[in-house]
């Protein structure tokens, strides 16, 4: 069955002779005060891995923060986006430059420390383990959401409950951005007709990865709310979501989707 938790390996020490180079992307979009305690934090849990900050020319002057990071640290890269196109947009570049790069496990992040950064082992060992894709969960048992407004976390679950319903995908956490991908994984879906920009790009590509009949591991992870700065989540990215899932719901996805799980 390749839908299932991962299991939590006790002994093994996950190193980079089994899974490859590992290239950890984080979007970001007016993060200045969040970008530099989260580098740190990656660098510290996973010190062989590199970073990519792909910023969307944020006003806030982000983009320079991670240009001093960059500059001070071999392991730090950034990518300058022109504009604000959306997290979807941001990955999907990331992704390019990663792959072009040769990297062999591609991770994602966001940057408000939302996702931790010393949960990051527990992800790569699910690829260790096996798994095409891990996705980094709060809603299969041992994941859980801090801090969020009771109406947050409805939402959340509404969408990921809708996700299930209107798409057939065993998955529980469909829209989480805490991920890792084997390249081999973002080759075989590939990216080039990806057309999703906000948030919706994450159940789009777990859809695509279940649809090529790839292993998708939840892995359960603690979501912390952002402390300072703000959501980007917006009216625009909501809609999105909804008419995307709803016309993949309609157009036939599930019946393929289910027809791999056996
Ligand atoms: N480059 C770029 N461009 N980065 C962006 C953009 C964009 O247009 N929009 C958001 N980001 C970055 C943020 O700066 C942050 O690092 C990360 O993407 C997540 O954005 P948040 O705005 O903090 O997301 P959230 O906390 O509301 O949403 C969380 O839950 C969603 C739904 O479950 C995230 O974990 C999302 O990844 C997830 O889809
Ligand atoms: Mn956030």
């Amino acid at each position: 069955m390749a839908w299932q938790a991962a299991r939590r390996p006790d002994g093994d020490r996950l190193t980079m002779d089994t899974l490859g180079r590992v290239l950890i992307i984080v979007p970001t979009y007016n993060e200045r005060e969040n970008l530099p305690a989260i580098a740190e934090r990656v660098r510290a849990a996973l010190p062989e891995a590199h970073l990519l900050v792909a910023d969307d020319n944020s006003p806030d002057g982000t983009g320079e923060i991670a240009d001093a990071l960059a500059a001070a640290d071999d392991h730090v890269h950034v990518l300058h986006r022109p504009g604000k196109q959306g997290l979807g947009a941001a990955y999907i570049a990331g992704f390019r430059w990663g792959l072009d790069e040769g990297y062999d496990v591609l991770v994602e992040m966001d940057a408000d420390g939302s996702h931790q950064p010393e949960e990051l082992p527990r992800l790569l060992e699910a690829l260790a383990e096996g798994a095409d894709l891990a996705i980094g969960s709060r809603y299969v048992p041992g994941g859980q959401v801090l801090n969020w407004p009771h109406r947050r976390e409805l939402l959340s679950r509404g969408a990921n409950i809708y996700t299930r319903v209107m798409l057939g995908l065993p998955v529980r956490d469909a829209t989480a951005g805490f991920r890792a991908y084997r390249a081999a994984t973002l080759e075989k879906v590939g990216l080039a007709d990806v057309e999703s920009q906000g948030y919706c790009f994450q159940v789009d590509l777990t859809l695509r990865a279940a649809r090529h009949g790839l292993r998708v591991v939840e892995v359960p992870i603690t979501f912390v709310e952002r402390t300072v700065g703000k959501s980007k989540m917006s009216g625009k990215v909501m809609s999105e979501a909804l008419w995307r899932i709803s016309l993949w719901g309609v157009t036939g996805l599930p019946r393929r989707v289910r027809g791999h799980r056996d």
